[in-house]
């Protein structure tokens, strides 16, 4: 029997605000694991009016008891995950001893960014908006059976696995890309020298979840970018390059599907996407503009402006769906105060037809124009309100019809930033899983 662990996922494109809510539901957990992406993320955290952005160390560092582990399924830039070990030790926050890497984790090679850089340059007006970190040629490496994992650095032999595999694409990565050639032996050297730090962090992760679960540890699962960005499910070819949804938990952990025993999907209030691609309820001109600001919608990595629009319900419908959620956590409701009126999308009218099942043909999807439900707005602020009644009545007439719409419960509501401007509704499923027995330190 496993403890009661629980996925938190994304169910738009990303910048949901998983970070605070997976902050907000950790101490009810031991350990936090995720499973894919890389430091293209930015999960964005406030503890008591501190600011912390973390992009590849779960935000769970940031409670001392919990130990947080990035599985096979991440890829890793050695050096940006030093750079954020120094700044947490620099906050006063010690990773040390609870914070682990998987053996087989890919690893992002310093050649891996400028590839990028020259495959979205090459696309033109079909570029993709990366965040230029070498995610995808790193994933390429990983799946074109030429990668190289963590425990690879460790190979000290001049002629071993690590040099042969760096000299291969290295080479390759010359004749691919112009610009003055990269030396392969000077690369080699670099990437051994990071051995001895990254040597105590990395140990054999689905072994370690194991025995945490028999020890009754309980597991938060950190998915990071969105349901749309997963390169499966998402809006391809404008998404990132690994399984965000559910069943990246599986293989990016190495843990059985019996091991998660809740999905919640983290779902805004209204909708944003960084980067090219669909995004049918997209707002331009000064409502865009005004969401933006009011949301204050810029990437947490890159700090590029967001797109905005308005929540799509077949969006969330569908991330219900690819990822059997069973609850939502509704983000950012605050920014919707003082709307007069506020639209929901509940289905795509594509020329005679109305679709309302996301579709497959991104092309198509451009010519087709969202449906609105309009509800009124409300006056009040529900900045910073904790309890569920003390919302305006529209406010709470807003949640429940997303919850009828997408027949799934809205069980967390997000009023601010902070930790405390949270609303978690009572008797609901998230309490069960907040009240699940503790973990054992
Ligand atoms: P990549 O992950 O850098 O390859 O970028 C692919 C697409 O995913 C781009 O549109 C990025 O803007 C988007 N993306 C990647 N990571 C995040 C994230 O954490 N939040 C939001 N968008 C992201």
């Amino acid at each position: 029997m496993y403890p009661l662990n629980v996925a938190v996922i994304g169910a738009q494109w990303g910048d949901e605000g998983k970070g605070k809510i997976i902050d907000l539901l950790t101490p009810a957990f031991a350990i936090v694991a995720r499973y894919q992406g890389g430091h293209n993320a930015g999960h964005t955290v406030f503890v008591n009016g501190r600011k912390f952005v973390l992009h590849l160390i779960p935000s769970g560092i940031l409670h001392p008891d919990v130990t947080c582990v990035i599985g096979n399924g991440v890829v890793v830039d050695p050096e940006a995950l030093f750079k954020e070990l120094d700044q947490l030790r620099a906050e006063g926050i010690e990773p040390e001893g609870r914070f682990f890497v998987s053996d087989r984790a890919h690893v992002i090679l310093p050649y891996h960014r400028d590839v990028e850089v020259t495959s979205e340059a090459a696309r033109g007006t079909r570029r993709i908006g990366t965040t230029s970190r070498g995610i995808g040629p790193s994933y390429e490496d990983k799946i074109g059976r030429r990668g190289v994992r963590v425990r690879d650095l460790g190979d000290r032999d001049p002629d071993g696995v690590l040099a042969q595999t760096i000299r291969a694409n290295v080479e390759a990565r010359n004749q691919a890309v112009g610009g003055a050639p990269v030396d392969w032996q000077s690369m080699h050297a670099s990437l051994m020298a990071q051995w001895p730090r990254l040597e105590p962090l990395v140990t054999d992760v689905s072994i370690f979840l194991d025995e945490a679960g028999r020890n009754g540890r309980r597991v938060l699962y950190e998915g990071a970018q969105g349901t749309m960005l997963d390169i499966d499910h998402g809006t391809y070819p404008f998404v990132s390059a690994s399984n965000g949804t559910i069943g990246g938990v599986c293989t990016g952990l190495g843990v059985g599907a019996r091991s998660i025993g809740g999905v919640l999907g983290v779902i805004k209030a209204y909708t944003t996407r960084v980067g090219e691609g669909p995004l049918p309820t997209e707002l331009k001109g000064d409502d865009g503009d005004a969401l933006r600001e009011s949301g204050q919608e810029y990437g947490a990595s890159t700090g590029r402006p967001r797109r905005c629009g308005w929540y799509d319900a077949v969006v969330a419908r569908y991330a219900v769906r690819v990822n059997g959620l069973q609850a939502f956590a509704l983000t950012k409701l605050d920014v919707l105060d003082g709307l007069p009126e506020i639209q929901i999308c509940t289905g795509y009218q594509c020329g005679d037809e109305l679709v309302t099942e996301f579709p497959f043909d991104t092309e198509r999807l451009a010519t087709c124009v969202p449906v609105y439900e309009t509800l009124p707005g409300w006056d009040a602020t529900t900045a910073g309100v904790r309890r569920f009644d003390d919302l305006p009545v529209r406010a709470r007439e807003y949640v429940a019809r997303l919850e009828a719409l997408t027949d799934t419960p809205v069980v967390i509501v997000s009023t601010g930033s902070d930790r405390a401007d949270t609303i978690v509704r009572e008797g609901s499923l998230v309490a069960e899983w907040l009240l699940a027995p503790s973990p054992s330190p």
